[in-house]
């Protein structure tokens, strides 16, 4: 009689479990908050742990899209959230200004016009509004996938969850920050360091009636996706969205020169004790749409803005100690363990040192008092060394010569550009022999702008690789899951999670394939380049064959340098082999080019000589976004050079012998549809 009692009450918990699962799924509407939806879970698979007797086939922890309890539901961003370039002085914005300039191929007598921003230092979002509708809210995640956080949104007050105003567009996903003032964040009683912390932290709260106690607010600043959207430059967009019923910053303003701009950073910069949030520079923005939209995007950050960062905390403190990390690349990063010290609100302990040469040049010496120095995101480093306080007996640093890690003789490579030595001293290991490096990359592996495996971070690897649970890339999708689930802070429900966050990610693409694999020299925007030029994992894999090397050196903006580090990536056997077990492991997707139908595609073009209308990195991108293709010299693959004033002869020569068509910039533009 009891096991019916039992069985009924399990079939109860489990219907309700299915039927919130597949109203959060199918309809975006969670029947009960996260935290009563993992309460259910842990209910139900308690009772399967208990009663045998139950019949387990329609188990929570048998099916693969059931909601894993920490993370969000996912949701792709329309248009990506990126990041800013960083600009610290003067000469940084006179040449973004001149990077600006050059692109749009405007007069130097023309001033371009910037909406300057107090960068407040908070969590970005975006509301997705529907016929006036908020009727979802995202997280930034990776930028091109945010998490669900609809829910703990909607709690903030600044947020409109309905607009009526006859201009505000039919679609549109209205960004901002999300962020607690200063006085706020003095009285909540929080486990968090700082305002952004914890701001972060009440927005992925999985019960929203937390959320609501927390005074978060929300200013807002830009869009991403609109439809219809008639609104011509950023000052007028920034009004507009006051009328519709959002907060804007109050110290947002429009200006033209770079003196200015300089000028308003130096008042906010004063000003900043007494704005009541945290900001941490200024946004500088294009203020024209048409120009914003010409100059598009380079790999993480927009052509067209960038963040003016206000100097930064200094300190005193003492050098207790000094490590040698070792990074990815097999660098040898000195770092200075120092006494802790409070910087602008924060305790840090750690200090960089960068390298053997900057140790030198600064004459470091543990038992040294110096300067240290915090800037917001970079990292604390040492500024300089108080000689007064020396002592006689603090001796010279001796920098090692071997690797601390697997006892390799050092190396600092000779720079042929410069043509000097190398400021960085590294261990020369390539594959995975040695440990330090090893485990970096597999740090790299599973981050954020890689595979980006939930819950799966540095202190993770740290503790898999003690337990010999993971020494390859590939482990990571074979992991020993029994073994985890007796380990100390894991159960049957994180273990699930865990699995679930890994096989998601089993299915990635090429560019954040290549560039997870953390190849010397091969960032996020070469990983693109390489992947939209082999387009498959199988020509990458290929790379292992010499010869196929050089198809490398036809893409523009992929060198010599790169292929070397590449050709040394292949030529590790173990890289090789990573490389065949990832490929039975993961289905890496072929590349195709975001607009693979436009009017140049599959047409290569190569530019010699000066155009007049556009400017070369314009050029550059209008094929791009045309579906054609830029290669960096004269060969067979070559369907048309693109001759403007003053050519290079030798060009044009190789191509009259070679048959590729010559043609001019009118010419060019008309294949556009644009006429010069
Ligand atoms: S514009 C592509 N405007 O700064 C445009 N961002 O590093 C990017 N931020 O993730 C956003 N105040 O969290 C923009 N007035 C402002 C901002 C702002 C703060 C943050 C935002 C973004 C980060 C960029």
């Amino acid at each position: 009689m009891q096991n019916e009692e039992v069985k009924k009450n399990y079939l109860k918990k489990l219907k309700k479990f299915n039927d919130c699962n597949k109203n959060y799924y199918e309809k975006s509407k969670p029947l009960i908050s996260d935290a009563e939806f993992d309460k259910l879970k842990i209910e139900i698979l308690e009772l399967e742990n208990r009663y045998n007797f139950l019949n387990k086939t329609n188990s929570p922890s048998k099916s693969v899209g059931f909601k894993p309890s920490k993370n969000f539901h996912k949701v792709k961003h329309k248009v990506p959230m990126l990041s800013l370039g960083n600009a610290f002085n003067e000469e940084d914005l006179k040449n973004f200004e001149k990077k600006i300039i050059n692109f749009l191929n405007l007069e130097n007598t023309i001033r371009v016009e910037y909406s300057a921003e107090p960068k407040i230092d908070g969590i970005s979002a975006s509301l997705i509004y529907k016929d006036g509708k908020l009727i979802k809210g995202l997280s930034r995640g990776d930028g091109t996938e945010g998490e669900d956080i609809t829910q703990n949104l909607k709690t903030i007050n600044d947020i409109p969850q309905e607009i009526n105003s006859k201009n505000f567009p039919n679609e549109i996903d209205i960004r901002g920050e999300v962020f607690i003032e200063n006085n706020d964040f003095k009285n909540i009683n929080t486990k968090f360091a700082n305002p952004r912390n914890a701001a972060s932290g009440s927005l992925r709260q999985k019960d929203s009636a937390v959320t609501a106690k927390i005074p978060l607010k929300f200013i807002a600043y830009t869009y991403g996706y609109a439809k219809e959207i008639k609104i011509n430059n950023q000052m007028d967009f920034l009004k507009n969205l006051k009328l519709w019923g959002f907060k804007t910053n109050p110290f947002n303003k429009k200006i033209t020169s770079i003196k200015d701009l300089m000028l308003n950073h130096r008042y906010l910069e004063e000003k900043r004790k007494e704005i009541p949030f945290d900001i941490d520079g200024v946004v500088y923005k294009v203020n024209n749409f048409d120009q914003q939209k010409r100059l598009g995007f380079a790999a993480n950050a927009p052509r067209w803005a960038i963040a003016h960062k206000f100097s930064a905390d200094r300190s005193i403190s003492e050098i207790k100690n000094i490590e040698i990390q070792i990074g990815r690349t097999g660098a040898l990063t000195p770092v200075a363990k120092i006494k802790p010290v409070n910087i602008g609100g924060v305790i840090v302990s750690n200090a960089t040192l960068h390298n053997e040469d900057e140790i030198i040049r600064k004459d470091i010496r543990i038992g040294d008092t110096v300067i240290v120095e915090r800037a917001g995101d970079v990292i604390p480093h040492v500024i300089s060394v108080d000689l007064r306080k020396r002592n006689k007996n603090f001796n010279k640093f001796v920098f090692p010569l071997n690797c601390p890690s697997c006892g390799k003789k050092t190396i600092k490579d000779y720079n042929e550009i410069t043509k000097k030595k190398d400021a960085v001293r590294r261990c020369p290991s390539e594959g995975y022999e040695c440990e330090k490096i090893a485990i970096e990359k597999i740090k790299h592996f599973v981050s954020k702008d890689a595979f980006n495996i939930d819950g799966f971070g540095k202190k993770i690897v740290e503790n898999f690789w003690d337990l010999k649970l993971i020494r390859f890339p590939q482990d990571i999708f074979n992991l020993n899951y029994e073994k985890i689930e007796r380990l100390e802070g894991w159960g049957k429900l994180s273990v699930k999670n865990l699995k679930f966050s890994i096989d998601q990610k089993k299915h990635i693409s090429l560019a954040k394939f290549i560039y997870s694999l953390g190849i010397r020299h091969i960032g996020q925007e070469n990983a693109k380049l390489i992947a939209k030029h082999l387009k498959t994992a199988v020509n990458f894999f290929k790379l292992t064959n010499q010869k196929n090397l050089e198809n490398l050196s036809y893409i523009d903006g992929i060198g010599t340098t790169q292929i070397q580090s590449i050709k040394k990536f292949f030529l590790n056997k173990t890289n090789v082999k990573v490389l065949s077990r990832l490929d039975e492991n993961l289905l890496i997707e072929n590349m195709t080019t975001i607009n693979n139908n436009g009017l140049l595609k599959d047409k290569t073009f190569m530019i010699t000589g000066k155009l007049n209308n556009v400017s070369r990195a314009e050029a550059k991108s209008l094929i791009e976004k045309n579906s054609g293709k830029i290669i960096s010299n004269v060969n067979k693959k070559l369907d048309y050079l693109i001759a403007g004033e003053k050519p290079t002869l030798k060009k044009i020569n190789n191509a009259n012998l070679l048959n590729i068509k010559i043609i001019n910039e009118k010419e060019w533009l008309k294949m556009l549809n644009k006429t010069g």
